[in-house]
């Protein structure tokens, strides 16, 4: 597939999969060429994902597989310096990301599936 052409909304998982303030579900993306994971979550009833990527350093933030809230299930919370993020946004509120932000990953949800969409510096990892 020649570079400019993007590549349509890649199916990720069933709207189900994705319970309020539940688990992650990972994805593989490729940016500028490289293997980034990606996270989806639901809150607040919108399905979001972003590159699993600190805004402090440039690491995966997971606690375990998947886990990526804090104790009260209000922000996204960096397991490794703490990091804290609007889950709805991935705008930093607080920690040593200060005014960065995590990389949004724009979804949409149709017929009970969930799908995300490709942009050209963010590719699905496996293209025709
Ligand atoms: S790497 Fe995430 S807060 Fe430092």
């Amino acid at each position: 597939m020649p570079d400019t052409e993007l590549p349509p909304p890649q199916r990720l998982c069933a709207s189900a999969d994705l319970a309020e303030r539940g688990k992650a579900v990972s994805f593989d993306v490729i940016q500028w060429r490289e293997p980034v994971r990606a996270f989806a979550l639901r809150f607040d009833g919108q399905a979001v994902a972003y590159l699993n990527r600190c805004a402090h350093v440039p690491t995966e933030m997971d606690w375990q597989e998947g886990e990526f809230l804090d104790g009260d299930k209000r922000y996204i919370m960096c397991s490794i310096h703490g990091a804290v993020y609007d889950p709805l946004t991935g705008r930093c509120l607080m920690g040593p990301c200060t005014r960065g932000r995590l990389t949004k990953i724009e979804l949409t949800e149709r017929e009970g599936e969930v799908f995300w969409h490709p942009t050209r510096d963010t590719r699905p990892a496996f293209e025709d």
